[in-house]
């Protein structure tokens, strides 16, 4: 093989192993893991991150990702305008199914939950969970919301 031929092929052999996901071509940092890509503006580990421009806009919307359950409690954009809890319910440590708009509570159903009912400062208003939510710290930079 000439030499032009082997660099050729080297050339396309690394192509092909970046191309499959081989971590040495990432550029560091470990992983595709990018669901949080805003760092905590504490120094903390970010559990959840959303974007104020387009996600949770209305009083009453809610998501649940990265073991919270994050709350719009207010029209505003400042951190007391948000509720942060812990995702795991403290009853049998299922998810959490649900903010409700409706009664104000979160809810751990059926399948995994058993009807407990929690208001959004983390206090159990339903059982049988008997222990409340741990609540989390949101910090607001931009329009970058980090729960952590
Ligand atoms: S695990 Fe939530 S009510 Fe049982």
């Amino acid at each position: 093989m000439e030499r032009r031929d082997f660099v050729a092929n080297l050339g396309i052999t690394l192509a092909l192993a970046c191309t499959a996901g081989l971590a040495a071509c990432g550029g560091g940092g470990g992983g595709y893991n990018n669901s949080n890509p805003t760092p905590p503006a504490g120094g903390g580990t970010a559990k959840l991150s959303i974007n104020l421009n387009n996600e949770l806009t209305a009083v009453g919307d809610a998501k649940i990702g990265g073991g919270v359950i994050l709350i719009r409690t207010g029209s505003g954009n400042t951190a007391a305008d948000f509720a942060a809890l812990s995702s795991t319910c403290t009853h049998q440590g299922c998810t959490v199914s649900t903010y409700n708009k409706t009664t104000g509570l979160i809810e751990c159903n059926a399948p995994c939950g058993h009807g407990s009912r929690y208001a959004t400062s983390g206090a159990v208003n339903t059982g049988p969970a008997a222990s409340p939510l741990t609540p989390y710290t949101v910090t607001i930079s931009g329009n970058i919301l980090t729960v952590s």
